[in-house]
């Protein structure tokens, strides 16, 4: 992508009304624009990061068989009057009717669209389990929308389903969903814990949230240190087999959110304890027969009886995940992407476009690395090298290659490492293989 001709509203001003870092930097580096208290328009560069995480928490999902699909925004009320919903849910539900004076809301969650999905179209045992997700934008008409996408009122969720025949295979299902839930925050680059959750009327041990660690963080955690050094790394995991296991190592230590904290086990911890701020970045819940049973939806079981099929669900948010990824990665000159997220892999800054060895040798290294698949972001605008370098660190592209007419004179251009600020100079072709892997 070449500047010039790209859409980067960038800010020099830091916005007045944006209390926290992520929020901040995400208006100033032009990624997204307020239209009204908790929505957002995505610009071009936001854009691409928002579908970076979808990619990534969608290969996540396909690898443990939950099958993408797609449903409305606008669902009718009457599914939610079935479940008891309606009245329950409150001012946080968008109510809308349309030019027929029928109820229709704009869905802040799924549970009831899926089940009437299910119902209508799996009648026996043989055909579960089954798991299920979108990514679908939702509203909740949040009383307090702020921080920016973190807690908008219209936002990106991806949120799964899952139906089983009975409590243990229900389990497994949960099971996927809780390491798939690893892999995903880990390819994010992030250090999401599990954290024991409120787990609603039906009570049990299947209800966690994933959180990250952040002082903006809303929720407040409590959780055993040992956390901090544990990953899936180089385990192997089949997730047709026994999940339990990694499961069980994850759960072993204390780690909780808000109204789950046991000031017991707390003090017992003692110095390993670390309390302090997380952000919600994932919520996985198993809640039984709540909605099969009120909107009976049944299968026949092994013994020709009907059974009310288990279910759970499973949300990430993918919108707020924008903001808690720049939470966890950013310095005061903007943000740091991890490179399995950023809009761009390279940001090749020309330093004099009217040298035309300059510009051809910039015009020679963004057409290779584009044609070794290198997404760069080519600064070819006739701005002053300070002003390029500032916009460079405040999107926070991986890497940086400065090219200017003296190093090129000994055939050098610069490579800068944006997390580390290590800078080297390396020749044309090195850089080349260097940033192509
Ligand atoms: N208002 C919001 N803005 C952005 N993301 C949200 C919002 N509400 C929920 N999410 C994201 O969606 C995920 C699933 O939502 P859920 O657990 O149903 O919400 P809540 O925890 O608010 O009840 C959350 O873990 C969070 O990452
Ligand atoms: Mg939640």
């Amino acid at each position: 992508m070449r500047l010039s001709g790209y859409f980067l509203p960038t800010l020099k001003e830091t916005p007045s009304d944006a209390q926290i870092a992520s929020h901040r930097l995400m208006l100033r580096a032009g990624m997204i624009r307020q239209s009204s208290a908790g929505i957002y328009s995505w610009l071009p560069l936001g854009f691409r990061v928002l579908k970076r995480i979808e990619q990534i928490v969608r290969e996540e999902q396909n690898a443990i068989g939950c099958h993408e699909m797609l449903m409305p925004t606008i669902q009718p009320a009457d599914l939610w009057r079935e479940s008891g919903r309606y009245d329950a849910y409150g001012p946080e539900m968008l109510r809308i009717s349309d030019r027929h004076q029928r109820d229709m809301l704009y869905g802040p969650t799924n549970e009831e669209q899926i089940t009437e999905i299910f119902r209508s179209a799996v009648r026996s045992y043989r055909h579960l389990p089954k798991l299920l997700y979108h990514i679908q934008w939702k509203f909740r008409d949040e009383v307090r929308p702020r921080f920016g996408v973190m807690r908008g009122r219209e936002f990106l969720m991806k949120d799964a389903y899952s139906f089983d025949a009975d409590k243990a295979s229900a389990r497994r299902s949960y099971n996927k969903m809780f390491v798939s839930y690893l892999r995903t925050f880990e390819r994010l680059g992030l250090k999401a814990i599990p954290m024991r959750a409120e787990s609603g009327p039906i009570g049990g041990d299947m209800s966690h949230e994933f959180l990250i660690l952040a002082d903006t963080g809303e929720s407040e955690i409590a959780y055993h240190r040992d956390f901090l050094d544990m990953s899936l790394a180089e385990r192997q995991i089949d997730f047709e087999g026994d999940l339990q296991p990694i499961v069980d190592d994850f759960t072993a230590q204390y780690a909780a959110t808000d109204v789950e904290r046991d000031p017991e086990a707390e003090k017992a911890l003692g110095d390993a304890l670390i309390t302090g701020r997380g952000i919600e970045v994932g919520h996985i819940f198993f809640f039984g027969t709540k909605y099969s049973k009120s909107m009976d939806a049944g299968v026949s079981g092994p013994d020709g009886d009907e059974v009310f099929v288990e279910m759970g669900s499973y949300g990430i948010g993918v919108s707020r995940l924008v903001g808690a990824i720049i939470e966890a990665c950013h310095d005061e000159a903007g943000i740091v992407w991890p490179e399995s997220v950023a809009p761009f892999k390279v940001g090749l800054i020309n330093l004099k476009v009217d040298d035309p060895d300059c510009s051809a040798a910039c015009e020679q290294l963004y057409g290779s690395l584009g044609s070794n698949g290198v997404d760069v972001l080519y600064d070819d605008r006739s701005e002053r090298p300070g002003v390029k370098f500032a916009d460079m660190d405040l999107i926070g592209l991986p890497w940086q290659v400065v090219v200017g007419p003296r190093g090129l004179k000994a055939g050098v251009v610069e490579l800068k490492s944006r997390k580390t600020g290590e800078k080297q100079e390396v020749g044309l072709e090195s850089v080349l293989s260097m940033l192509s892997t």
